[in-house]
């Protein structure tokens, strides 16, 4: 099982320094990020602009000349996890004064001004729409001024920039291609911290994943916090659409024909996409997940809550029986698809009853995996302006806990299924366990474990028979092609 209580990504990629690379780098930058894949794809983004002036990445902090943290305000438990993180590094400051210390990321915004001149933990403080100002930020930090940029953009999609690809395996990457959400899930900080939604030209995402297709990957995970309402419309924030001129409206590019062009220009790679929204998602963009074999069969679609009242409270577009009938179509159209899925746990009035709703969705769906949490108050959020976060701690775990439990045997049945089966797997490098074992993904996105034959490697497709499983990995051995 891919889920979790508490944190948006497995446990070993949070904090990671993450590095590439740069022999000829004359200064070098230590960049540790957290939560959603969308920060780890910026940090690339942060790296690409840096390289242009000269750094490389290094995982070693007494290297480093420049320390940037990525920031996650999603949950409460990350801003600690920040502060003592600072700390450490300043710490470190003490015998390298002229190491500089930076912020970035969805904290930029509400912690600049504690971290910048109350406490003095930081030297720089940059917004998720500001990355392109480093260079002249650094110059001001040089300067000997502390500099700060946390402007929000309705524009910037850094849609001409060149990525440099931190902690990579080689084989698989991530696009971004919609920054921002305009959704306002009443208990969400993202709609704050990372603005209006806009769309990415499409030709620099063709233009990206063709250079990570000549570089040797072979899949891609095209990012956004809601992929299904990606339009193209010539730029610009995605509400302001109804304004553009006709000629624009016309020529407009959404989702499901993005997923085509993507599919067609690179048939030799998977694609792979994240995050669904139910309320945005349109069976066009099913058809194409059904026609095109590279485009994985595997939909990550958050539900929050299995109650329609609150849902409602979440001011999610879709209730229960919207979600259940999405499932539907999801199932006719692509009846091979894995679904997974985002649950909340403790929203604020949610009774017993909700709670015994959220369970059984669980079982209507039987989800393959899914990311859990509990309901953790973010300041500024419509839920936190409007309701009192009345579930007791213990109350929240407990629920929460449940909820892990019936996934934990989901996951399990639906791997069981697997067993005597052969699938066709991408081999993404060495098991975590072993080195004599590869770890590979199905198109479903389920991680197969096995053993390594002579002349396999990392990138390539096979067959494997599998002969056992967990609730998060299945194991078994190289076979003939089924
Ligand atoms: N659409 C986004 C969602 C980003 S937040 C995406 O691309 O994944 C990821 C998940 O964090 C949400 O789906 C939700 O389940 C959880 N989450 C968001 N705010 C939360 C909060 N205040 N408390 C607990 N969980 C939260
Ligand atoms: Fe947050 Fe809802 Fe958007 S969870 S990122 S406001 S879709």
């Amino acid at each position: 099982m891919r889920g979790h209580s508490d944190e948006l990504l497995p446990d070993h990629r949070q904090g990671e320094a993450l590095v590439s690379e740069a022999p000829e780098a004359v200064r070098s930058v230590f960049i540790e990020s957290y939560g959603c894949q969308m920060n780890f794809s910026d940090s690339e983004i942060v790296a690409g602009i840096l390289a242009k002036e000269g750094y490389g990445t290094t995982r070693d902090l007494e290297k480093a000349d420049l320390v940037l943290l990525n920031t996650c305000s999603i949950r409460d438990k990350a801003e600690q996890t920040i502060r003592n993180r600072l700390k450490h590094f300043q710490s470190i400051k003490a015998h390298k004064p002229h190491m500089v210390v930076g912020l970035l990321g969805c904290m930029a915004e509400r912690l600049k001004h504690d971290l910048l001149e109350q406490e003095k933990l930081v030297d720089l403080v940059v917004g998720p729409d500001a990355y392109r100002e480093l260079p002249h930020l650094l110059e001001e930090i040089g300067g000997g001024r502390k500099a700060v940029n946390v402007l929000l953009s309705k524009e910037e999609t850094y849609g001409d920039l060149n990525p440099v690809r931190l902690g990579s395996n080689g084989v698989t990457a991530f696009v971004s291609i919609t920054r921002g959400c305009d959704n306002m899930c009443s208990f969400c900080v993202v709609p704050f911290t990372r603005g209006r939604e806009r769309s990415r030209n499409p030709q620099t995402i063709l233009d990206e994943v063709r250079s990570l297709r000549d570089q040797g990957y072979r899949e891609v995970t095209l990012l956004g916090q809601n992929v299904d309402s990606y339009l193209w419309y010539g730029g610009g924030p995605k509400k302001d659409f109804a304004k553009a001129s006709a000629m624009a409206q016309a020529s407009a590019v959404g989702f499901a024909s993005l997923l085509r062009q993507v599919a067609e220009a690179v048939p030799e790679m998977r694609i792979r996409f994240s995050t669904s929204n139910p309320q945005d998602m349109h069976d066009d963009v099913l058809y194409a997940i059904a026609k095109y074999p590279n485009l994985c069969k595997s939909i990550h679609l958050p539900v929050q809550s299995g109650s329609s009242r609150i849902l409602k409270a979440m001011n999610r577009g879709h209730d229960r029986e919207d979600y259940l009938a999405r499932i539907e179509r999801i199932r006719r159209i692509l009846p091979e698809v894995a679904l997974s899925m985002d649950m909340i746990a403790g929203f604020p009035g949610e009774t017993e009853e909700d709670h015994a709703e959220t369970l059984s969705l669980m079982e209507a769906v039987r989800y393959h995996f899914g990311f859990m949490f509990y309901y953790s108050e973010r300041p500024g959020t419509h839920a936190a302006r409007t309701l009192v976060d009345d579930i007791p701690l213990e109350v929240k775990k407990r629920r929460l806990n449940e909820i892990i439990e019936l996934q934990q045997r989901h996951s399990l049945e639906r791997n069981q299924a697997e067993v005597g089966r052969v699938v066709e797997v991408l081999i993404e490098g060495d098991s975590k366990r072993s080195e004599h074992h590869w770890t590979s993904r199905t198109t479903q996105n389920t991680v197969v474990v096995f053993p390594k034959l002579p002349g396999q490697k990392p990138g390539d497709l096979v067959w494997v028979a599998i002969e056992d499983c967990s609730a998060a990995t299945l194991l078994g051995q190289t076979a003939a092609r089924s």
